[in-house]
């Protein structure tokens, strides 16, 4: 439901204001990126008499919800005053109480908002409470900045399956990889550090067991930029894994292998000695874990965001199957070269240029002396 043209619009001459303040909701959401799931990203701002009063945002699931916390700074100024959130507030008891409860308490007058909440639970339900208490009530300013940055949470409330990202890093000619299986590394500082940053804010990173024992990576988030992934996980349909594998050695985030009934109990056991969670879900047509089941699972542990970081072959059945809804691909000015040589999308491929992925909402960034492109695959994220 998006009723912008049912909106108060107050021009202060430096452009919208109801869309700035709902800007200022998103940046202060997004402070909590890669900790609220399976809550959402949320910020809130009270304004009175175009003064901000209170702000604050969603910290983590179980902690008060932004507008809470926003309207306890503001006290008794919320009186007549104007709240803002990037969601529709919640008009249900979960693990904390109705933000609509504390709007009509604190006498706020007007609320302005970005999209509704999909959570059957709310669902406009929250707006019309606020209604019904006389406030006034307008909402999709900035959605599709607010639905993207929510883009985890509403594919889950919606499909129960979460958003998934693949991300590579590629040479200009698409290879992921020399033909010797050596890929570290191909992009530079700091084409590397927003990957991190992007990895901050996902709740599972997933590597196929190739990529472990190619690459041995860690998997957590070092540069900063959110909480970093809840589960490190890798597919591994045979628990090829060695127990020394570095994963398995850090702290941040559960190491998480997903295997198939094939696996040796005795892999099993030596791997759950070294640290890890050994989970077994359903095997696909080739005797591979069977991805939409990884997703199913990962989603079961509020998992709403999943990012697949490789190799060639997890990448290559992710968009055969179509489930990566956005990729973030970073470019070197490199050539590999080598018809052995690792590429993004391997196995047959499109036959007809018109069966080509096309991304969606493409944006580019220039990273020192590498690139990044991001795109969406599936659908992007809508307010609805
Ligand atoms: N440039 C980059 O961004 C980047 C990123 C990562 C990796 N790499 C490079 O990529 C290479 C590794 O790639 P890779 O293609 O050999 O291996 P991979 O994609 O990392 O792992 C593939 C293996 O994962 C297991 N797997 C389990 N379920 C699967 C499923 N549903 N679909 C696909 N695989 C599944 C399979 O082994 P089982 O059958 O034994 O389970 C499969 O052989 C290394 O050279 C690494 O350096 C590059
Ligand atoms: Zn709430």
């Amino acid at each position: 439901m998006s009723d912008r043209s049912s909106a108060v619009s107050r021009d202060d001459g430096n452009g919208d204001t109801e869309a700035r303040f709902i800007r200022r909701c998103l940046e202060l959401a997004a402070r909590a990126r890669g900790a609220t799931s399976p809550n959402p990203l949320v910020g809130a701002v009270v304004v009175r008499e175009g003064v901000v009063v209170g702000s604050a945002w969603h910290h983590r699931a179980g902690e008060p919800h932004a507008e809470r916390l926003a309207l306890q700074q503001a006290g008794p100024q919320a009186g007549g005053a104007t709240l803002y959130s990037n969601m529709e507030p919640c008009c249900h008891h979960g693990r904390t109480p109705p933000c609509v409860d504390a709007i009509i308490e604190a006498g706020v007058a007007r609320v302005v908002s970005a999209i509704r909440d999909p959570d059957p639970r709310v669902d406009g339900k929250g707006f019309e409470a606020l209604r019904a208490a006389g406030i006034e009530v307008s909402s999709g300013f900035e959605s599709q900045a607010a639905a993207e940055l929510n883009a985890g949470y509403l594919k889950i409330q919606r499909s129960g399956i979460p958003f998934v990202i693949g991300k590579a890093a590629l040479s200009l000619d698409g290879r992921l990889a020399t033909r010797t299986g050596s890929s570290q590394w191909i992009t530079g500082e700091q084409a590397r550090a927003m990957a991190h940053r992007i990895r901050a804010g996902v709740d599972a990173v997933v590597v196929g067991v190739g990529t472990v024992l190619a690459d041995d990576p860690r998997l957590t988030a070092r540069h900063g930029g959110g909480a970093g992934p809840r589960y490190r996980v890798v597919l591994d349909s045979h628990l090829r894994t060695p127990p020394q594998a570095s994963l398995l050695q850090q702290r941040d985030g559960v190491p998480l292998i997903m295997t198939t009934q094939a696996a040796a109990s005795g892999e099993r056991q030596r791997l759950e000695k070294a640290g890890a969670t050994v989970l077994v879900v359903a095997a696909d047509g080739q005797g591979r874990v069977d991805l939409p089941a990884v997703l199913v699972r990962l989603a079961a542990l509020d998992v709403c965001t999943v990012m697949l970081e490789g190799g060639s072959r997890l990448l290559t059945e992710a968009l055969q199957i179509g489930i990566i809804d956005k990729v973030f691909l970073f470019y070197a000015p490199l050539l590999i070269g080598g018809a052995e040589a690792l590429p993004l999308w391997g196995g047959e491929g499109v036959a007809q240029m018109d069966e080509a992925r096309r991304l969606q909402r493409v944006r580019h960034y220039r990273l020192g002396r590498d690139w990044a492109v991001e795109g969406y695959l599936r659908t992007p994220p809508e307010p609805e």
